[in-house]
């Protein structure tokens, strides 16, 4: 179930972090290269002959095809081509190094899956126009991480920087610490991704090597074992947009997130948070448009104000928090003014689905008619009238706009509603006329029932048996209404 959803986690983070569209070699690239062949032929490099030329994607692709890198013969056959392949993917190769690579135009260059374990100083500077380089899943070592490893090219007195690299992975290596000036050559660096590094803590150094990534937008820090955040570790990167600590330990909600004031985007799944309530709820972070916090195996309370300080939020994702039990009534909502009304944020999807809740107050929400999606499935509902508001407002509603989000919905309470649909107890309410009508049936027949019983009671009370006469009467009655409550609900 873990590596399942850890996969999920991965695949997402490869499709946020992969915005040129490259997918894996498939059939159809296959297809497509052969039926190229005549325009390979027109390639004088053999490299194609090894490797995959995609010329409509500008992409060689290598993976699972070298022993070593290229030969100097074979990247000057490359140099020589009319054309520059922009992204050169050369996974899963076994390369244990990376040497000092000729000047070729690559933009995008793929190293993941291989055993890295060293990198060359000044390995990429005469690619000067990379701009993404994924190293994932190396053997990558705190050690062999040193500042001069991005080096950019030299010019007269000093080295320039990586200025073009905007996007680095070094996911599923060995790292732990980070050189506090690792990222002195690449200034301009917007995503980075630490995720399933064995960190454990931000040291200092850490701390300060991403201190100096004033242009990062995009961090990965999932699966590092983290249990705490130095508070001011978001003072730096201030313009981060979307932070992602996916699978650590935290227990309580990272202080160092009030110094995210540009956060719009927070992915918090699979961390032992335990309630969102009293000091533990959100800080001011009014950017905030995403909040993710799934599979929260330990989160059973959301007390009051736990998002009210998030002004902007629009998507709120809670799902799969199989302990969640009580959500507050006063969650999302604000006292600003102090007057009769309560600020909410500007939720437009909400996601509760797979939880332990039972009930779903009104004032939860003040405009639930702006929701585009609500998800309520998989929870123990309680169908009870202190429910009323979901059960006949919300769910018909979320059956006319999103239908499929309407089934699944079901009662857990009280027993004899169990399993049933709440959108069928919702809709049993428009045949008032036919339960109305069930009732004066009722009394027609009670009145019936009564005449004789009446005169048999007044015989029984005379011969001093009151009181069974008007117990099975109560019996009798109580027996009725059961059964028209179950016609009810189970048509
Ligand atoms: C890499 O090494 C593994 C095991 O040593 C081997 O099975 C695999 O074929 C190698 N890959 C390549 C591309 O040579
Ligand atoms: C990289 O470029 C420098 C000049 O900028 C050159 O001296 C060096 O030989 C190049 N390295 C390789 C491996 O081509
Ligand atoms: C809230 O969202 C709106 C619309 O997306 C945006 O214009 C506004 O600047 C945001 N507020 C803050 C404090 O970011
Ligand atoms: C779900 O909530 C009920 C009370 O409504 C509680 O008895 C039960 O233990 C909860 N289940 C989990 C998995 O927390
Ligand atoms: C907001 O707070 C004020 C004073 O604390 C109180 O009088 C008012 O009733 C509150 N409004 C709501 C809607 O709770
Ligand atoms: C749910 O919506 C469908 C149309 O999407 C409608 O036919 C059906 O009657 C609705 N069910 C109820 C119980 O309102």
């Amino acid at each position: 179930m873990k590596i399942v959803r850890t996969n999920i986690f991965i695949l997402a983070t490869l499709f946020a972090l992969l915005p040129f569209g490259i997918t894996d070699s498939d059939e159809s690239k296959t297809e497509r290269t052969v039926t190229k062949s005549s325009t390979e032929q027109k390639l004088s490099t053999n490299i194609c002959t090894k490797c995959i030329c995609d010329i409509e994607n500008s992409l060689i692709d290598c993976s699972s095809k070298l022993t070593d890198w290229f030969t100097e013969e074979e990247w000057k056959s490359l140099q020589n081509e009319k054309i520059v392949f922009e992204s050169i993917k050369m996974e899963h190769n076994n390369l244990t190094t990376v040497p000092v690579l000729p000047t070729y135009g690559v933009k995008n260059l793929y190293l993941g899956n291989n055993q890295i374990a060293s990198i060359t100083l000044g390995a990429f500077q005469n690619l000067t126009e990379l701009t993404r380089l994924d190293l994932s899943k190396n053997q990558l070592t705190s050690k062999a991480l040193l500042p001069d490893v991005f080096k950019g090219p030299y010019s007269q007195h000093d080295f320039e920087p990586l200025k073009n690299l905007k996007s680095l992975n070094l996911g599923y290596n060995l790292i732990h610490s980070l050189n506090d000036d690792l990222f002195e050559h690449i200034p301009n660096l917007e995503e980075l991704s630490l995720c399933s590094n064995t960190f454990k803590v931000i040291d200092r150094l850490t701390e300060t090597a991403l201190a100096g990534l004033s242009a990062l937008k995009v961090l990965d820090m999932s699966f590092m074992e983290l249990e705490i955040l130095p508070d001011t570790i978001f003072h730096g990167p201030r313009d981060l947009e979307t932070l992602i600590l996916t699978g650590n330990l935290f227990k309580e909600l990272p202080k160092a997130l009030s110094y995210s004031k540009n956060l719009k985007r927070l992915v918090l799944d699979d961390n032992p948070i335990g309630n969102l309530e009293g000091q533990n709820v959100f800080p001011a972070m009014t950017s905030l448009k995403y909040l993710r916090m799934t599979y929260m195996l330990d989160i059973y309370k959301i007390g009051p104000g736990a998002f009210s300080e998030l002004q902007n939020l629009t998507e709120l994702i809670l799902s799969d928090n199989k302990m969640l039990t009580e959500v507050d009534i006063h969650a999302l909502s604000k006292n600003i003014t102090g007057g009769a009304f309560l600020d909410y944020p500007p939720l437009d999807k909400l996601y509760l689905n797979n939880c332990n809740l039972t009930t779903l107050p009104q004032e939860f929400i003040i405009r639930w008619d702006k929701l585009s999606v609500l998800d309520l499935r998989f929870n123990p509902w309680a169908c009870i009238t202190s429910n009323e508001y979901m059960i006949k407002y919300l769910i018909p509603r979320v059956n006319s706009t999103t239908p499929l989000l309407a089934s699944n919905v079901k009662c857990a309470y009280p027993e004899e509603l169990s399993g049933v649909e709440v959108l069928k107890v919702a809709s049993g309410d428009y045949s008032l006329a036919q339960s109305s009508s069930l009732v004066w049936i009722g009394i027609i027949v009670a009145v019936l029932l009564a005449i004789p019983l009446t005169l048999a009671g007044i015989a029984f009370y005379k011969r001093g048996y009151c009181r069974f006469g008007k117990k099975n009467e109560v019996a009798n009655r109580t027996l009725y209404s059961r059964t028209s409550f179950n016609e009810e609900f189970h048509i």
